[in-house]
This record gives C-alpha cells, structure tokens and sequence, in this order.
C-alpha cells in the first residue's frame, strides 16, 4: 500500500475508533474572528460613492485593458487562494491532534508530489505572465493624427495642465477630447508625485530630472473623473486631486479657444473693484492672469480662465464664491502648508470683490 493511501486510512480509522473531539473554544473564537473579518470587509466594501474614483469601472481602452488582466488575475488568486486555504483547513481540523493520537510517521520528501507543486505554480505564472506583457505591448501609445499633447506639473500640492500646442495653462481640471490619445508628459521640479485617472489608466510617476510619459483615451465625452497623486509627496499628499473631463471634440475646441482668449473684462462695479485688489495686492506675486500680470515663472494657478474651473485650490473644493472666499481668506487652515498664503487681514469688501472679480473670469 503506497505511504499516502496508509496513511489516510490509519488516520481515518483513528477518527473513526477514537473519541472525536467538537472544536476547541480557541478554533471557534478563529472561526468567529475570521466570520466577523469577512463582514466588516462586505460591509467596507460598500461604502464607495458614485464619485469614488475606480479602476473597475473603466471609461477608456487603457483602464478596460487593465481592468481585464485584474479581473484574470483576481479570478486565479483566488481559485488558487480557496484550494489551498480550503486544503490547510481541511487538514488542521480532520488530522488535528486528539489525545492518545500516534506520532505521525515522518518521512522524507515525495518526487511526485515535489514535481506536481513546481509544475503547476510555474504553468499558473506563466499564464500570467504571458497575460502581463501582452497587455503591457498592447498598451504602447497607438498612432492617432488628433493626439494632443498635455504637460501635467505636480506641484506642492496642486496639478498644473498646460498645452504647450495649443497655448493653454490651466489647473485642476485636465480637459481632453473624447476618442483621441492625449498624450501626457509628466513634469515635477520639487518631489515624486504619481499621476492617476483610475477611470482612465493606470498610474505613472511624477518624478524631478527625469520626465515620464503616458496617455489616455476617455472612449465617450464624460467626466469628471477624479484624479489623484499617487504617491506621498507631503503633509497635503491627499489634497492633490484633479478632474478629467473627457469632451466631444466639438465642446473640446469650444472649451480650448475659450481658454486661450484674453480674461473677461471687469463690468464696472464690484468686479472692476476686484480686479484692483488683484492688480495692486500680492496676488501677483504668485498668480498670472493673462494681461492683467506677467508674471513669468508663477508659483500658483495661471487664474485667466478661473471662473470657468468647477474646483479649487488642488481639487480640494468645488469652485462657489464661498468656498472661494474662505480659501482666499484663511487657505492655511484648509490646507496647511500650501503655499497660498492666508490673507485674514483682507477687508470684507476687499475680499467680496476679489472673489467677484475671480468667479467672473469664466
Ligand atoms: Cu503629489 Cu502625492
């Protein structure tokens, strides 16, 4: 009789003939312990809203093909996670220790079984593998004569958007067309950040003297899909969000030569007010504003086009003149250590016209 067939028949008479213990307290509290895991991980699971960014919901070829390798590779995870997990189990509980059990037989190794564990990971690797790197070359930038060139500078802690073709400097909000690559080189003169559009790709680092490159492809106009610095780059790293909005290629040019023209003129009034404030206060020793300043190696957001942003200071919060005003107002007690200065020395008429003057720049 082979060694394994002995051995189970032994251990199987022995379960049999000897007294079968019910489960120890301490493997019911493990079971328990494991029960209670498995539900608070449900019950986490669901507390994703509609405007939690997700790689599996893609919205463009790159993220659909990268969604398809993690769903192959969570598929045989866990297949292979439930044998072996199932089979450990298994063998803790049927062949656990009772009293008056034997002293197992000891043995050497077993060829066959030794074969069969090398062979079978290694085919299950190469599957994945196999999979990995023809995903990998099907991701390589595809040929498109509508590609528009994005540069996306992370700074402490907020996302610069320029577009060096089309002469557009913007922040927070990455506009591309829908259907096109838009190909993005990734800029950073202080840390390593990552950039990452779950919705739409994978994410890619950030990186001072080296410049990386990527691209994405929204496959239908949508958005915004949120996206997030990837990589702790300081004590604001969670604050350095951005939007993409994926636009018909028809809203796409609408929304480029609206950028690229001059600032909405002040209406007398309030806003003209604000546009002082702005001129003759320190805002411009940080911010340009197309004819207005020029300032030309700008610390903050070129505001020309502010008023048209739907967010605000890194993403942080939606573009209202309250949310303005108080960011204006005291920027370091939203987020501390940015390098938007608080301003609570600013009079309330003051700061009422700049936030006009701001918000009317659409
Ligand atoms: Cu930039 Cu984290």
């Amino acid at each position: 009789m082979p060694f394994r067939s002995r051995t189970r028949s032994r251990l199987r008479s022995h379960g049999r003939s000897g007294d079968r213990k019910k489960l120890s307290p301490g493997a019911i509290r493990v079971a328990g312990a494991a029960l209670l895991l498995l539900l608070s991980m449900l019950i986490i699971a669901g507390c994703g809203t509609s405007s939690s960014p997700t790689v599996l919901d893609p919205k463009g070829p790159i993220a659909a093909k990268e969604a398809g390798l993690f769903w192959l590779i969570l598929i045989i995870a866990s297949v292979v996670f439930v044998l072996v997990a199932g089979f450990l189990l298994y063998s803790i509980i049927r062949y656990r220790a009772r009293p008056d059990s034997p002293a197992p037989r000891q043995v050497g190794g077993n060829f066959g079984l030794e074969i069969t564990w090398t062979i079978v990971p290694s085919v299950v690797l190469l599957i994945v593998l196999v999979a990995t790197i023809t995903t990998m070359f099907q991701l390589t930038q595809p040929n498109d004569p509508g590609t528009i060139t994005v540069r996306a500078i992370g700074h402490q802690w907020w996302w610069e958007f320029q577009y060096p073709d089309l002469n557009i400097v913007t922040a927070d909000e990455m506009h591309i067309p829908a259907g096109h690559v838009a190909h993005i080189d990734l800029v950073s003169d202080n840390v390593i950040h990552s950039f990452w559009v779950p919705a739409l790709g994978g994410k890619t680092d950030v990186i001072p003297g080296h410049n990386n490159a990527m691209w994405l492809k929204g496959d239908n106009p949508g958005g915004p899909y949120r996206g997030e610095c990837a990589e702790f780059c300081g004590t604001q790293h969670a604050h350095m969000d951005f939007a993409v909005m994926v636009d018909s290629p028809a809203d796409f040019a609408t929304w480029a030569s609206n950028q690229q023209s001059g600032p909405v003129a002040p209406t007398p009034g309030q806003i003209a007010a604000g546009e002082q404030v702005y001129a003759h206060g320190k805002c411009i020793t940080c911010h340009v504003i197309n004819g207005v300043d020029k300032l030309t190696n700008p610390i903050g957001p070129n505001l020309t086009h502010f008023g048209s942003r739907l967010l605000i200071a890194g993403a942080v919060l939606s573009n209202t003149p309250e949310n303005l005003r108080s960011w204006i107002y005291d920027a370091q007690a939203i987020k501390n250590g940015s390098d938007m200065p608080s301003f609570t020395d600013m009079s309330s008429d003051d700061l009422d016209a700049l936030v006009a003057y701001l918000g009317s720049l659409k």
